[in-house]
């Protein structure tokens, strides 16, 4: 099905990594490290742009390890690609509601800044939960609470118009209803953390 978020990222693509300062990573990269992530983990970031994680998760899962970015914007998939051209880290141009990986095969997840965008939530939840493995957590991370976040994606209009964070019962519903167990949510001025642990019946 046509999403019209797809020509819109394709087209900011070239010019995407701009939009992060040095304090901006500075940030991301306390919170990455503060999740867990270890050596000879195989991680997946869904909704990846250009790849503002992967060096983050590189450095944590080492050369055992390995990153896994997906995208469905082509521009988008193709600039993290050319930013890591390094064999343990993959770029997959694909909606992150079906996902094109065997079941259990990551050993934990992110979404960073991407979540609000995806058009089919659930289907998106149900697929990290069957490619995440029994025990695995999955992290959505904005660095903006939800109120702030409307307000940006208001001002920017177009297609992100509309896209909001669901409220933390709204999220914690989601998650449970996907099948996540220990589902934590932060949502205040700065940060929206959403925490839940995947485990399989
Ligand atoms: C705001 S950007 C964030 C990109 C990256 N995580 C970052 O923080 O730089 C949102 C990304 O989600 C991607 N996206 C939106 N809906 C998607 C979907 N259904 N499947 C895969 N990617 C999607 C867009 O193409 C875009 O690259």
């Amino acid at each position: 099905m046509h999403d019209p978020h797809q020509e819109f990222y394709d087209r900011l693509a070239a010019e995407w990594d701009l939009n992060f300062t040095a304090e901006d990573r500075e940030r991301l990269s306390r919170r990455i490290d503060s999740f867990g992530v270890k050596p000879g983990m195989n991680t997946l970031d869904l909704g990846c742009g250009t790849g503002v994680l992967f060096d983050m998760l590189r450095r944590a899962v080492g050369e055992t390890g390995s990153v896994t970015g997906v995208d469905f914007s082509f521009q988008m998939a193709r600039m993290a690609h050319r930013n890591f051209p390094m064999s343990n880290v993959n770029v997959i141009d694909a909606d992150a509601a079906a996902l094109p990986f065997p079941d259990s095969l990551f050993d934990i997840g992110f979404s960073f800044n991407a979540f609000p965008h995806f058009r089919n939530k659930k289907a998106t939840l149900d697929e990290a939960h069957r490619v995440l493995k029994h025990g695995a957590k999955f992290f959505v991370i904005h660095l903006v609470s939800s109120a702030e976040l409307a307000e940006l994606h208001k001002s920017v209009g177009g297609p992100l118009q509309f896209d909001e964070l669901p409220n933390a019962q709204r999220m914690k519903d989601m998650l449970d209803a996907s099948k996540f167990s220990d589902v934590k949510i932060e949502d205040h001025t700065g940060l929206y953390l959403a925490s839940a642990v995947n485990i399989k019946e």
